[in-house]
């Protein structure tokens, strides 16, 4: 596996795959890998013949007082499951490399709407930041294919939109989100929980489950679903931000005969703030 923190670097290594004919793909991440991480990677080298993968804990999408100082950076045992698992090239530039004038005042993606609900309503500048470093890989690696995890279920909805509106020729991949065996949605913050913490936090995930069990009953009183899970929820210990059933398609609030839905949830748990989300048909009668 290929190391480069440079971008002059990565141009010439990333020229010479393109000119032999190969194929792209990238996977952007922050870091302290996972499973779930590694599956994307996975995915990649089955649909593309080279995979990056860039390691970038993006400043631009932290906001005062979250965790970017304390976001955990575990570069050289990143460095090693990303080689067992097969990737060609990691890329792990500098915070002056990305943002060499700084992330204030510059250039920046916004993608409006869907930015500003649910996470974008508590962590205000978190999706600019999201899109703006996500367009700024994609011109600097030029993928043909780029592969998210459907665990972040809103940026998914966030990249495909930007890539649909500024026609960025990259094809983006969604994975299905990789679990604990009790349930828990791996996460690079899942390490900030207790002993304690960790032993209630699949609660999240049983809930949506419960919840998209009474939706497939063909319950549609979705305020009073949404209402008894936070209720749960709280009961247990978490904090939750948000309780939501959408369209699965645009994330609007749904009407009652929606047929594509999806659950999300950003909930605290101590000092963790846990998100996670499940899809659900409803089925309408024949
Ligand atoms: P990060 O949290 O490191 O996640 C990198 C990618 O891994 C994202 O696409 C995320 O959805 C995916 N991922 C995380 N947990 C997963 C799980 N349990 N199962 C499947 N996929 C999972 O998301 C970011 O970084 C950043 O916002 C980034 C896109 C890199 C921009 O800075």
């Amino acid at each position: 596996m290929i190391e480069i923190s440079q971008l002059s670097n990565l141009r010439g290594q990333l020229r010479r795959w393109r000119a032999a004919g190969e194929t792209l793909a990238l996977i952007p991440t922050m870091g302290n890998l996972h499973a779930g991480h590694l599956q994307l990677v996975r995915t990649a080298r089955q649909q593309a013949d080279r995979c990056v993968v860039s390691l970038f804990v993006n400043p631009m999408q932290f906001g005062e007082g979250e965790d970017y100082a304390s976001y955990p950076r575990t570069y050289e045992d990143d460095k090693e499951k990303l080689r067992e698992v097969g990737a060609d090239l990691l890329y792990a530039p500098s915070v002056d490399e990305v943002y060499p004038k700084g992330d204030r005042g510059r250039t920046r993606v916004e993608v409006p709407g869907i930015s500003e609900i649910l996470c974008g309503a508590s962590r205000p500048a978190h999706f600019v930041g999201v899109s703006t470093v996500v367009c700024k890989f994609f011109n600097m690696i030029q993928p043909n294919l780029a592969v998210f995890g459907e665990k972040d279920y809103q940026q998914l909805m966030v990249i495909r939109q930007m890539v649909e509106d500024l026609c960025i020729p990259v094809e983006v991949v969604g994975v299905p989100t990789v679990r604990e065996p009790d349930g828990l949605a791996l996460s690079s913050r899942n390490g900030y929980l207790t002993h304690e913490e960790r032993s209630i936090a699949n609660c999240l995930y049983k809930t949506l489950l419960k919840t998209a069990a009474a939706i497939e009953r063909a319950d549609s009183d979705y305020p009073r679903l949404e209402e008894e899970a936070s209720t749960e929820l709280k009961a247990v210990g978490f904090r939750p931000d948000y309780f939501s059933i959408r369209s699965a398609l645009d994330l609007s609030t749904p009407d009652p005969d929606a047929p594509e839905l999806v659950i999300l949830s950003a909930a605290w748990l101590g000092k963790a703030r846990l998100i996670d989300n499940l899809r659900v048909t409803r089925n309408t009668p024949v």
